[in-house]
């Protein structure tokens, strides 16, 4: 599932790919390469965001993105790149039967009428779902010439903005797409059988917001966003204990069970709005979610990830995204990667969508 705004037009499959995800808090990147059907990883970055809270410019896009690629010492060009929460829409939308071409046409020029919302010069891209139980393909009565789709779309001066930017740091943006299904298309390869199989929560604890993706047998069945994330938890330690933003950063990284209580703080209200997600889905859909898997930066805390499950009272882990990749990283970032690699998991399954 990749749901690009912009794909490179070529359906030839590429070698090799940067991919960007460009976090309010960090930048995570890496490189990745295709060999038949393995993937390498020969390079990660991770950076501190150019500015926090702001929208990026062309201009600092394109110097931020000199660093990152300097920094994975890559020779290809190509890089795929995150929009995040609030630069993309993604919503699962009722659609007529139609090709996806006319299908982003229809979106730009009627949004009010599919997505509730007048969002004039955006650009869109869709997924199709496949049909529901009791709506075949060849039923052609009533609800079955409809179509679940999965829609994106974005601004399309965000787009060109993202374009303009790689292009001034002598990289070309051959995919952009948003960050929040990453981690769906690193699961897919990662846990494949769990993906295929099972009912599952993917949560991505970010810096300012969390997002949580339900699966339901290999399709992302919904998707939300709350705004939490470790951000609120540093404050949270921070107040709790008088002290600065950054010695409370220092404090939950390094010995997080220490301040057990201030974390709760916010885990509690985090756990709450998940839960109310899955408790949705349960409804909706009859069936019980088996597990959540978390990533992003905070899900480098074992601590953390196993406070937030007493909150969600289901069986919570971290997952390794970086798991189906051969490794051929310098000695330093061997040795880190599986530490890090909860936290690269939007730009290992932006790679891999765009590969
Ligand atoms: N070992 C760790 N233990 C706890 N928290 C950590 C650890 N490492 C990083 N973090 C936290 O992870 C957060 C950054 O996570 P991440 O990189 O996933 O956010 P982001 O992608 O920049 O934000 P967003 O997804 O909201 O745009 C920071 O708040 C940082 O404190
Ligand atoms: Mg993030």
């Amino acid at each position: 599932m990749a749901l690009p705004l912009i794909d490179g037009g070529s359906r030839k499959k590429r070698d090799q790919m940067l991919a960007v995800d460009l976090g309010n808090r960090t930048t995570k990147a890496v490189h990745i390469q295709r060999r038949g059907n393995k993937f390498t990883l020969s390079r990660y970055a991770i950076l501190d965001a150019p500015i926090f809270d702001r929208v990026l410019s062309a201009e600092m896009l394109a110097e931020h993105l000199k660093a990152v690629s300097h920094a994975l010492d890559s020779k290809t060009r190509l890089v795929a790149l995150t929009l995040n929460v609030n630069e993309v829409i993604v919503r699962h939308v009722d659609m007529p039967r139609m090709p996806v071409e006319d299908m982003r046409l229809i979106l730009k020029h009627n949004s009010r009428n599919y997505l509730q919302q007048e969002l004039s010069n955006y650009i869109f891209d869709c997924h199709f779902l496949p049909p529901g139980p009791g709506q075949s393909d060849g039923d052609k009565t009533g609800a079955a010439q409809k179509q679940k789709v999965l829609v994106a779309g974005a601004k399309q001066q965000i787009v060109d903005e993202f374009s303009v930017g790689a292009k001034n740091a002598g990289l070309v943006a051959d995919h952009i797409v948003p960050g929040i299904i990453g981690p769906v298309n690193a699961f897919e390869m990662a846990m494949p059988d769990v993906f295929t199989n099972d009912v599952v929560a993917l949560v991505d604890i970010g810096f300012k917001s969390t997002s949580i993706c339900i699966l339901q047998h290999g399709e992302m069945i919904l998707s939300r966003v709350v705004t939490y994330g470790g951000d609120r938890l540093t404050h949270a330690i921070s107040e709790a204990m008088g002290i600065s933003y950054a010695e409370a950063e220092g404090i939950k990284v390094g010995m997080a069970s220490e301040v057990q209580s201030a974390l709760e703080s916010v885990l509690t209200p985090l756990g709450r709005e998940l839960r109310a997600s899955i408790d949705f889905f349960e409804h909706q859909q009859d069936r019980p979610v088996a597990q959540v898997y978390v990533a992003g930066g905070s899900a480098r805390s074992e601590f953390i990830v196993q406070t937030l499950a007493a909150e969600l009272m289901v069986e919570c882990k971290t997952w390794n995204p970086a798991s189906f990749l051969q490794i051929e990283l310098p000695p330093q970032q061997a040795a880190e990667i599986e530490q890090v690699a909860p936290q690269l998991a939007v730009a290992i399954g932006t790679a891999i969508s765009a590969l």
